[in-house]
């Protein structure tokens, strides 16, 4: 008898590969999974005995396509960057027309569009697919954005639809366009999480080394905050952390870790891509910058001793509510800059990105997600001027009240030496593009000045250089 062939195959069963796995198997899909370490296979399948009739294990990557239906659907779940080319070469012959091969990882949106474009002719598809919220999300409903031809959107539907994350019902993964869309779309989430996570240390070091207040009462505010408009994942998490105890030290276990935060790139590609359009993700920019800045612990333990201090303790610290509605206002600023940077991308590669659509996928399974992310949905299908969230009239009706706490809260923060780099990144973004005349008349200036570089006038059209006075 043979056997029934395989929905969708998974190559790479680390932590999210199987977890995507079991959640493809328990929706009642039948999977076809390999591993470059071949002796994983095995383990995985005898592990989950309740599923293991929905895999088919495949010890070489031939008997792995071969197990799969025609027209083929591949998920790479595989570390980023060279491996992935390895593997599209490997596979690209094994394979025929229609088939697709999706890359679930984290990777540089412009590798994607270089993929896409190389199995262009080739009779098979490419997916850059971003796959968000942990092992946990892989698991039980993850986020998903793709990009890739409608083709392989019409294969991986039904399976993604099944697998991913629901709110109210209806499933967090959606086709965002071509190539590099899905990936991009994934790499800006990133970008606002390395913002969000951020800001909410920024009130915490405020708290901490502004008020001494110890981990768990700061968690116990967080857990408040909770039940408000901050409601998010990333609040819940860092309220549960400030208040886990350590079991070795029987303190709070935040006091414990070392202050040097890691990266794998996505911010910082935020930041890359924003500034190779002209604009400036501030808030996104504070937080990579100061993951970087946390690298150097070294020379920040010298520094300490060698710079006069200024953390001051007295001073009152903002109100509780001033740092939630600071936070508020942080976060929808932030969001604002990482939906900017997706419509000039969109512009820029032409792929007609869906904001409104991207604020619903984000709304469950990814780690951005938030109550506040509903509202962007329907700010983004409303009017909005310039096609700006901030100018949207329920955006303008919220920071209204938060803004004011926002200065409290980065003025509290300059007055007393804590920096707050995503806080003020934030706020100085939103007093630069709430002025229709700002400063740069005088960076014009400056230019033609040294350069002869020109300047448009106010009072009439075309293009003019000053007769400067010559420098004493
Ligand atoms: C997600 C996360 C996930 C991962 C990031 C963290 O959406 O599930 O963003 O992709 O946590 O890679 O990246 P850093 O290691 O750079 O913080």
């Amino acid at each position: 008898m043979t056997e029934t062939k395989a929905d969708i195959g998974v190559y790479g069963l680390g932590t999210m590969g199987s977890a995507l796995a079991l959640n493809l198997a328990e929706n009642g899909f039948r999977v076809a999974v390999t591993n470059r370490e071949a002796d994983w296979i095995d383990d995985f399948v005898k592990e989950e005995a309740a599923l293991s009739g929905s895999f088919i294990p495949a010890q070489t990557l031939e008997a792995f396509v071969a197990a799969i239906k025609a027209p083929r659907t591949i998920l790479f779940m595989i570390p980023s960057g060279d491996p992935v080319d390895a593997m599209i070469e490997a596979v690209l012959p094994l394979l025929g027309e229609g088939d697709t091969i999706i890359d679930g990882g984290n990777s540089d949106f412009h590798a994607t569009r270089r993929r896409f474009e190389q199995l262009e002719g080739t009779g098979a598809h490419f997916v850059g697919m971003g796959v968000s919220g942990g092992e946990y999300g892989a698991r039980h409903g993850p986020s998903m954005m793709v990009g890739g031809t409608t083709h392989s959107w019409e294969q991986l539907k039904p399976m993604a639809e099944a697998i991913a994350a629901k709110f109210n019902g209806e499933p967090c993964v959606a086709h965002l366009g071509p190539d590099g869309a899905g990936h991009f779309v994934k790499t800006v989430h990133n970008g606002i999480e390395y913002a969000d996570m951020e800001m909410i240390a920024e009130v915490y070091s405020l708290l901490r080394d502004g008020a001494d207040w110890e981990a768990a009462r700061i968690g116990k505010l967080f857990e408040d905050w909770q039940e408000g408009p901050l409601a998010s994942y990333l609040m819940e998490v860092s309220a549960a952390a400030l208040q886990y105890v350590d079991p070795v030290t029987n303190k709070p276990m935040v006091d414990a870790i070392v202050d040097q935060a890691g990266q794998k790139g996505t911010g910082r590609w935020t930041v890359i891509e924003a500034l190779k359009m002209g604009q400036s993700a501030s808030a996104i920019e504070g937080a990579v910058g100061a993951r970087g800045w946390s690298a150097e612990r070294a020379m920040r333990g010298v520094a300490e001793d060698i710079l006069p201090s200024v953390t001051l303790k007295e001073g009152a610290i903002p109100s509780n509510d001033d740092l939630a509605s600071a936070l508020l206002a942080g976060r929808i600023l932030s969001h604002a800059q990482g939906f900017r940077i997706l419509t000039a991308a969109s512009e820029e590669f032409d792929w007609a990105l869906d904001l409104a659509r991207i604020s619903e996928i984000w709304r469950a399974g990814c780690i951005i997600r938030s109550a506040l992310l509903d509202d962007f949905a329907e700010a983004f299908r409303g009017e909005l001027p310039h096609g700006h969230l901030i100018l949207a009239p329920a955006m303008v009706e919220v920071l209204e009240k938060t803004i004011p706490a926002l200065r409290r809260t980065v003025g509290a923060g300059v007055a007393k030496g804590i920096a707050l780099p995503s806080l003020s990144g934030a706020l100085a973004w939103y007093d630069s593009i709430r002025r229709a005349r700002g400063a740069t008349n005088l960076i014009q200036a400056q230019r033609d000045f040294f350069g002869a570089h020109g300047f448009e006038r106010l009072d009439s059209d075309g293009s003019f250089n000053a007769d400067w006075p010559p420098l004493a």
